[in-house]
């Protein structure tokens, strides 16, 4: 019965299930190799989760020549052969979430028609810009979860068209200087869960169009007064969980009305220096998500008071 649904136009895979051109194989867990045999030959949506495949060649893609959109999540996949696109040549989207991913070959990701690539969740170590061709189109990439200690600036210099990099819950320590420059359309900036101690004044001065920016759960203790000068569109804006003690006067300078940010659980000390955000919080109290966790961690007399309560007296501006 099997081998008869496997061929011609009512094909889908033994445990998966399909719907015109879509076909989602979900929590298969024996499912041990890629499907290639029964996938109806106009599909263009695959979903494959929680199987035990641990192989992913180039030649599967030549039974599906419309897939455009790949799902391979929770699965074995260690490895990727380099001309693993090589004939995908409608595939916009590959999202690989939860395999056990290490080291990539260089040229795995050449192909023009790839806009939308998810690495989530693997044990990538190195990003290397050999991944990619020079004129590739990928407007997402997400490495969040993996063992990212250094993002290689020619990695992202080679990303022109980026819209959205997510970054967030590896290890960066650092990000170079001008690393984000060649990344003039990026909208949505995600580095939280890092180790990040300090940003330079021109991080994000290329990247005119961030309207989110998340750098919560950082190492962050100082940030430099212009930061977020060139931010036009700045909509959102997480500092929470890092080792801020004052922000700069100016750094929130010229937001719109609809900018909201989020600045808990930092150790806030309460004295002179504190003025500039003290006034920013009075004035702007809408702005600021879990505003009654803006504490101070200090000095002892002020300990555990919420910021925006203070008076003048009390943070030393009376004389
Ligand atoms: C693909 O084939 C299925 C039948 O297997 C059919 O229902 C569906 O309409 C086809 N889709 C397209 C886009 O041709
Ligand atoms: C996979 O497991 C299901 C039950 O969980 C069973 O019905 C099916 O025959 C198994 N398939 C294979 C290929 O072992
Ligand atoms: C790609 O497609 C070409 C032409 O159909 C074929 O000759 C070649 O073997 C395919 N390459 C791979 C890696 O499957
Ligand atoms: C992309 O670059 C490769 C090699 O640099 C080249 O062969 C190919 O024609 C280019 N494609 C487009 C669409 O520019």
């Amino acid at each position: 019965i099997n081998s008869l649904c496997n061929r011609g136009v009512h094909a889908c895979p033994h445990r998966c299930s399909c719907s015109g051109s879509e076909v989602e194989c979900a929590d298969v867990s024996n499912m041990t190799s890629f499907p290639v045999d029964g996938l109806p030959s106009n599909t263009t949506v695959l979903s494959i989760w929680s199987a035990q495949i641990s192989s992913l060649e180039a030649g599967y893609f030549n039974a599906v020549p419309f897939l455009n959109r790949l799902q391979l999540y929770a699965g074995l996949l260690d490895n990727l052969p380099s001309d693993l696109l090589r004939n995908a040549s409608r595939l916009s989207s590959l999202d690989l979430t939860g395999n056990r991913l290490i080291r990539l070959p260089l040229g795995v990701f050449r192909q023009k028609s790839l806009r939308d690539l998810v690495l989530k969740n693997n044990r990538i170590e190195e990003a290397e810009a050999g991944w990619f061709d020079e004129n590739n189109s990928l407007t997402r990439l997400d490495l969040s979860g993996n063992r990212l200690s250094d993002i290689p600036v020619s990695f992202l210099h080679k990303l022109q068209h980026l819209e959205h990099l997510d970054l967030s819950d590896n290890k960066l320590e650092a990000l170079q200087p001008d690393a984000l420059k060649n990344l003039h359309h990026l909208d949505v900036l995600n580095l939280a869960g890092n180790k990040l101690s300090a940003l330079t004044p021109t991080t994000f001065s290329h990247n005119p169009k961030i309207s989110r920016l998340f750098l919560q759960e950082n190492q962050l203790r100082d940030l430099p007064p212009s930061l977020l000068s060139g931010l036009r569109r700045l909509q959102l804006l997480l500092l929470n969980q890092n080792r801020l003690r004052h922000l700069p006067a100016g750094l929130l300078d010229d937001r719109d009305s609809s900018f909201q940010l989020i600045l808990a659980i930092n150790p806030w000390l309460c004295d002179g220096k504190m003025e500039y955000l003290w006034r920013w919080l009075n004035e702007h109290p809408q702005s600021v998500f879990y505003l009654e966790e803006v504490t101070c961690a200090g000095p002892e007399a002020l300990k555990n008071r919420q910021v925006a309560s203070l008076t003048e007296s009390e943070l030393g501006l009376v004389r």
